[in-house]
C-alpha cells in the first residue's frame, strides 16, 4: 500500500504534490510527508495521521523547491509516527526516498552492510534503501540504482532524489505499481496515474527493473540491461469530478445511492451484443471443456466470490468454490485448462489477488477477472475482463462495486448456464429479466429501508457484539454484511452459517446482543426462522432482514423488507439494508466512516 508521488518543473512543486497526495490518501493514511530541494539540500516535512495534518504544518513553514517527492502511509513496518513517515533521508544527508511495498530483506541488509553504525533513525523497512543509496553511491546514478535494487528482495516503488542532481527525478519498481509522466508543469511520477491526471494526459508505466529519470522536460527510461527503451503512452482516465460526494457528508453515502445506476451501467455494458462483453473464451469451452469454476479474491470481492459459486453450482451445475487469495496462493489446488480461475477485484491491484491470478495462469487455468479500474494491473494482466461500471469509488467500503461485482456474477453464471444449456430457455428468460429489474429494485429497496436502518442503528451502535446469520446465498451475504459493520464501526461483529451458531457460537449470545438474520423466501426460510428462535430464547434482540412478501413473526423483534425477487436475486438487495446500518452506526459511534482506521482503499501488499 502507501502512495508516492514525486514533481521536477518550473516553479513551487510543493502544491503538486499536495494534490497529488490527496487522491493517492486513499492508499493509506497513518502518515504524509514531503521531501523538497533548494539550494542543492533536502528539506523534509512529515506528520502523522491524515493528509490534512501534513498540509497544516506545510501551511506553516512553506518549503519550496522545483524538485520534490511526498508519500502517504499505511503502515506495515514500524507503528504510525512522524519518525517512520517518509520520505527517508541517507545518513549523509545526500539522498531522499519514498517507497510502497516491502523489502523483505531489510533486516538482512541492515546487518550485513549497516552492523553496528548507529545511523538507523526509523523502525521501517524502507530507510535502508536510501542508506543503501548513499554507501554505494558511485557517481552514476543510474548505475547506483541498479546496483542498489539488485540487492532488493520484495516488492517496491521508489521514488528518489539526490543532492548532486538537483534538476532530476528518479523512480523504479518491482512488484508494486508506478507511473511516469510528462506534462506541461513537468515530469510526475506516481502510484496511480489518477494522482497525476490533472497535470498530465498520458503516462506510461514503469515495469519490473527499469529506471525512470526526469527533467523538466524530459523523461527517459532504462531497461534491466541500463539501455535506454522506449514506453508506450496510456491516456489518463481519471478526471477530477469524479472524486464528487455530491451533496453528502460522507463518500460512502453518495456511493450507497449510486448503486442503481453502478448496476444499470454495468448491465448496459455487459449485454450489448449476442455475448457477454469481455468474455472471449469460445461457447464450447463453457458447453464442453469447463469442469471447475473457482472465485479467487480478497475481502468483499471474496464475498460476492462466495456468492458466484453458489450460483455456478446451482445454476450451471459446475464444481464452483470461492478461495481467499491469500490462501489461494500457498495452496496446492487441482487446476488445469479446465478450470475457470475469477479474479474479483474493485482496485485491479490487489497484491494477493494478482499473484493469486499469476499462479492460477502458471497451472494452465483459464483467466477471467472482474475488475472496476482499468488499466490495473489484474485488468492488464487478464484475458478475458468483465468490467464493472460503477465509476471510481472513493469510500475504503466498498458498496457501489460490490453491487456492481454481483451483477457481473449473475450476468456470468447466465452466460454459462446458456452455453451449457443447464436452464431451459424460459428460466434463462426469467431470470434475465429479473436481473435488468435489479436497478429499479435497488432504488425501492434504499427507498425502503433507509430511514428504517438509520431508526434501527440508534438501538444497537452501543452494543458491543452483533451477529449476521444466514445460508447458502443469504450467509455469503451476511459475511459482506459483517464486514460492512466492524470496519467502519469497529463493533465486533461476526457472520455465521445459521446452522453452525449452535457448535459453538451460541455460547456467546447474551441479553439484548443483535442477531441479524438474513432470508428471504426460498426453501430454507423457516430453517433460518428456527435458529432465530433459538438465539432469541438465551435473550437476543433479533431483526430479520426478509422480502416484502413474507409473513410477519412475532418472535422477531425489528423486521426489515426488500422487494420481492427471484430468490437467486435476493442477495443484490438484501445487502443494501446492511450497508446502510453499517453506516449509520458508525455514523452514531463518531467514526471517520469513509477513512476507517488501520485500512487503506488499495491494498498492494500481501
Ligand atoms: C471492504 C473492502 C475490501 C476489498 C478488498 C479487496 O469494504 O472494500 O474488503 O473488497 O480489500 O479489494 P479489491 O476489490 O480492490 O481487490
Amino acid at each position: 500500500m502507501c502512495g508516492i508521488i514525486g514533481r521536477i518543473g518550473t516553479g513551487n512543486s510543493v502544491p503538486y504534490i499536495i494534490k497529488g497526495l490527496e487522491r493517492l490518501e486513499y492508499r493509506g493514511y497513518d502518515s504524509a510527508g514531503v521531501a523538497t530541494m533548494k539550494n542543492r539540500e533536502i528539506f523534509r516535512v512529515r506528520s502523522i495521521g491524515k493528509l490534512n495534518f501534513l498540509k497544516e504544518k506545510l501551511a506553516e513553514i512553506k518549503p519550496e523547491g522545483e524538485l520534490s517527492i511526498g508519500h502517504t502511509r499505511w503502515a506495515t513496518h514500524g507503528k504510525p509516527s512522524t519518525e517512520n513517515s517518509h520520505p527517508h533521508m541517507s545518513f549523509d544527508g545526500k539522498f531522499a526516498i519514498v517507497h510502497n511495498g516491502i523489502i523483505e530483506n531489510a533486516a538482512f541488509l541492515k546487518e550485513k552492510y549497516f552492523e553496528g553504525e548507529e545511523i538507523f533513525k526509523t523502525e521501517t523497512d524502507s530507510e535502508v534503501i536510501a542508506h543503501l543509496l548513499a554507501k554505494f553511491y558511485s557517481g552514476n546514478i543510474i548505475g547506483t540504482i541498479k546496483k542498489v535494487t539488485k540487492m532488493l528482495e520484495g516488492s517496491y516503488a521508489l521514488g528518489i532524489i539526490c543532492k548532486h542532481f538537483p534538476s532530476l527525478l528518479f523512480c523504479t519498481a518491482n512488484k508494486s505499481p508506478l507511473v511516469a509522466a510528462m506534462g506541461e508543469n513537468g515530469g510526475f511520477i506516481a502510484s496511480d496515474p489518477g494522482a497525476i491526471g490533472e497535470f498530465c494526459g498520458e503516462y506510461i508505466t514503469v515495469r519490473r527493473c527499469e529506471i525512470a529519470m526526469m527533467s523538466k522536460t524530459k523523461l527517459k527510461v532504462y531497461d534491466g540491461n541500463l539501455r535506454v527503451t522506449d514506453k508506450k503512452n496510456h491516456p489518463v482516465i481519471t478526471g477530477g469530478q469524479e472524486y464528487s460526494k455530491g451533496d453528502f457528508e460522507h463518500y460512502m453515502m453518495y456511493e450507497m445511492m449510486q448503486q442503481p445506476k453502478a448496476v444499470e451501467d454495468t448491465l448496459s455494458y455487459l449485454f450489448n451484443g449476442e455475448n457477454i462483453n469481455g468474455i472471449n473464451l469460445p461457447n464450447d469451452y463453457f458447453k464442453n471443456k469447463i469442469k471447475k469454476v473457482l472465485f479467487i479474491a480478497c475481502g468483499s470481492a471474496y464475498h460476492v466470490g462466495a456468492v458466484g459459486a453458489i450460483l455456478i453450482e446451482k445454476l450451471c451445475r459446475i464444481d464452483a468454490a470461492a478461495i481467499i487469495a491469500s490462501e489461494f496462493r500457498y495452496s496446492s489446488p487441482v487446476i488445469d485448462e479446465s478450470t475457470l480461475a475469477v479474479f474479483i477485484s474493485q482496485s485491479g491491484e490487489t497484491a494477493d489477488t494478482l499473484a493469486a491470478l499469476r499462479k492460477a495462469r502458471e497451472m494452465g487455468a483459464k483467466i477471467l477477472s472482474v475488475v472496476n479500474v482499468k488499466s490495473s494491473a489484474i485488468d492488464l494482466e487478464s484475458d478475458n475482463v468483465l468490467y464493472t461500471r460503477a465509476g471510481k469509488e472513493v469510500s475504503v467500503a466498498t458498496t457501489k462495486v460490490y453491487s456492481a461485482q454481483l451483477t457481473v456474477i449473475y450476468a456470468l453464471a447466465l452466460h454459462i448456464a446458456k452455453c451449457r444449456e443447464s436452464l431451459c430457455n424460459d428460466d434463462l428468460e426469467k431470470y434475465k429479466n429479473e436481473l435488468f429489474s435489479l436497478p429499479q429494485k435497488i432504488e425501492e429497496t434504499i427507498n425502503k429501508t433507509k430511514r428504517k436502518t438509520q431508526e434501527l442503528a440508534k438501538k444497537i451502535y452501543k452494543n458491543n457484539d452483533i451477529y449476521y446469520i444466514g445460508r447458502q446465498l443469504s450467509f455469503a451475504v451476511s459475511m459482506e454484511a459483517a464486514l460492512k459493520m466492524k470496519e467502519i464501526s469497529y463493533i465486533h461483529c461476526e457472520s455465521y452459517a445459521a446452522g453452525e451458531l449452535k457448535h459453538g457460537t451460541i455460547s456467546l449470545i447474551e441479553d439484548g446482543t443483535p442477531v441479524i438474520a438474513i432470508a428471504g423466501s426460498d426453501n430454507i426460510f423457516q430453517k433460518t426462522m428456527s435458529n432465530l428462535s433459538e438465539v432469541k430464547a438465551r435473550g437476543a434482540k433479533t431483526i430479520l432482514i426478509t422480502n416484502e412478501e413474507q409473513k410477519e413473526d412475532g418472535e422477531i423483534d425489528e423486521i426489515i423488507k426488500v422487494p420481492t425477487t427471484l430468490p437467486e436475486f435476493f442477495a443484490s438487495l438484501s445487502v443494501i439494508p446492511c450497508q446502510f446500518l453499517g453506516y449509520y452506526t458508525a455514523y452514531l459511534r463518531g467514526c471517520d466512516i469513509d477513512k476507517p482506521k488501520n485500512l487503506a482503499k488499495s491494498v498492494t501488499v500481501e
